[in-house]
């Protein structure tokens, strides 16, 4: 994930913090939101803003001057955890300098732990899950008149599709659009089916709603989230129960094709895929609609089967080259990437090695790699044991590091001396006098700002890399 505005502190992938921040002029209470983890998390707290502004709350920068903070938090990995109770400590200060102040925790942490932290662990006054954002108003009333606040109830049904997110840390340019919640999948390893609970679609309707008044309001890049986007489906339950009689059911690739037709000028992204999942049609669908951004992640986490098996992934390594052979036949410019799980409970060398080599057979463009790390309550940590030492870990996942730099570098120098279509984001933190933004494989390039402005589409010579940046120069402008 990749946020742009200069309101943005700090910037990683998956599992690291980023501060989002927005001010407000208005006469309520301060609230200060943090996120931490996937972009859905980030999507929830411009929904969780939204809800807080309708109550007459406005937003800070600043927490030192914060009525109601808020952080947004992931459980994904252990790490990802304890960076969340780091900062809770530090916020005891604004409790310390102002009593009145009330500390939240949202998001999967708050999910995973309930009411822990407000009775063990005394850091927090709120504990509000993904699914309880509406109650978040009572809940902080209840808050300010001194009693503890939990709700962590989920839900088979909220998508919150009637809320227009506040779209906080914002370029103006690109937005995320929540299509469904939860996920269904019990990867061995993951917590989301604990913490997001069931997967549920949302109405088309309102999706295509949402991205019509991010066109009108001078947006040019959506990306439509779930955690398996490629099992949306409106209006009919896993058990083929149908929701709303009479409704047209709307798979995956029929919802990117409707929001593709919006406007030629908009560029659609998704995330994330899932191997086992991935249609055809969605494929097709894809190569059909030129504003339909080439580039997918798929994360394999395994490039062995008896680890894959292990982890209820669902597909198989040849399963996983079929996808691969799929994609850049129907689309041989199409930049993959994916996510790689290293040491899972029992993983040999040579089950490592299956994994070093798929990658690179595959090559992919990006990968983000991680050390497994046990959760709480899933099947891995309930039947498997996390037996691979921790000093194998930090090799294996330092082998594929070194392995996949050399694969970006190569990807990225395949772009050197072609013409690419860039949507500009913003000034390069690099240079004033230069600016940024992404071709359709999502890679970043960096050309003279001239008179150009963000928003605008323009045709860019590479003439340069390094692994992560491609440098060029504009050769043709739209006429925006
Ligand atoms: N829904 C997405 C992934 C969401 S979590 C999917 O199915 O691909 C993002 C990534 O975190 C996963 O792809 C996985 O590589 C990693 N991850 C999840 N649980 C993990 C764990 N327990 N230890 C290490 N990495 C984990
Ligand atoms: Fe977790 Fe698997 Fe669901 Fe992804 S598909 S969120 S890895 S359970
Ligand atoms: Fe983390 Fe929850 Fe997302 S565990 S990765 S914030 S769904």
């Amino acid at each position: 994930m990749r946020y742009t505005g200069n309101k943005v502190i700090e910037e990683d992938i998956q599992g690291d913090a980023t501060l989002i921040e927005s001010e407000e002029v208005g006469n309520g209470k301060k609230l200060y939101i943090e996120s931490y983890g996937c972009q859905m998390n980030f999507a929830d707290s411009e929904i969780v803003a939204s809800i807080l502004i309708d109550e007459g709350y406005t937003t800070t920068a600043n927490y030192k001057e914060a009525d109601v903070i808020l952080v947004n938090t992931c459980s994904i990995r252990d790490n990802a955890e304890k960076r969340v109770l780091n900062r809770l400590r530090n916020y005891q200060i604004v409790k310390k300098l102002r009593p009145g102040a009330i500390i939240g925790m949202l998001g999967c942490m708050a999910e995973r732990l309930k009411s822990q932290l407000i009775e063990k662990d005394k850091l927090v006054d709120l504990v509000v899950g993904p699914d309880a954002y509406r109650s978040l108003p009572s809940l902080l009333k209840s808050a300010e008149g001194g009693q503890k606040s939990v709700n962590v109830l989920l839900s088979r049904e909220e998508t919150y599709a009637d809320i227009s997110p506040v779209r906080l840390d914002n370029n103006g340019i690109s937005a995320f659009i929540s299509i469904m919640r939860g996920c269904d999948n019990m990867c061995s390893f993951c917590v989301v089916p604990f913490t997001r609970g069931r997967e549920r679609s949302r109405d088309p309707e309102s999706i295509i709603h949402e991205a019509r008044e991010l066109l009108l309001k001078g947006y040019k890049e959506i990306t439509l989230l779930g955690q398996n986007v490629d099992s949306y489906k409106w209006n009919i339950t896993a058990k083929g129960e149908i929701i709303e009689p009479g409704e047209e059911v709307v798979n995956f690739s029929g919802l990117l094709e409707k929001v593709a037709l919006l406007s030629p000028e908009l560029r659609i992204r998704f995330s994330t895929s899932h191997p086992k999942d991935m249609t055809d049609e969605v494929l097709t669908t894809m190569a059909k609609y030129e504003n339909i951004c080439k580039y997918i992640h798929l994360p394999v986490q395994s490039g062995n089967n008896e680890i894959l098996q292990k982890m209820n992934r669902g597909y198989t390594r040849e399963w996983y080259f079929d996808r691969i052979d799929k994609i850049r036949q129907l689309m041989p410019d199409c930049a993959i990437s994916t996510d790689i799980i290293i040491g899972f409970c029992d993983e040999t060398d040579e089950h490592y090695n299956e994994t070093f080599k798929l990658m690179d057979e595959v090559k992919f463009d990006f990968a983000y790699m991680f050390k497994y790390s046990e959760r709480p309550k899933t099947l891995a940590e309930r039947n498997f044991s996390d037996n691979v030492p921790e000093d194998v870990k930090s090799k294996r996942l330092q082998q594929i590091i070194d392995l996949q730099s050399s694969h970006s570098l190569r990807s990225y120098k395949q772009m050197v001396g072609k013409v690419c279509t860039v949507l500009i984001e913003g000034e390069s933190k690099r240079s004033s006098d230069q600016l940024y933004g992404r071709n359709t494989q999502n890679m970043v390039a960096i050309f003279d700002k001239d008179e150009l402005k963000k928003g605008q589409y323009v045709d860019v010579l590479i003439e340069s890399c390094t692994s992560a940046t491609l440098f060029g120069k504009v050769i043709k402008t739209d006429k925006n």
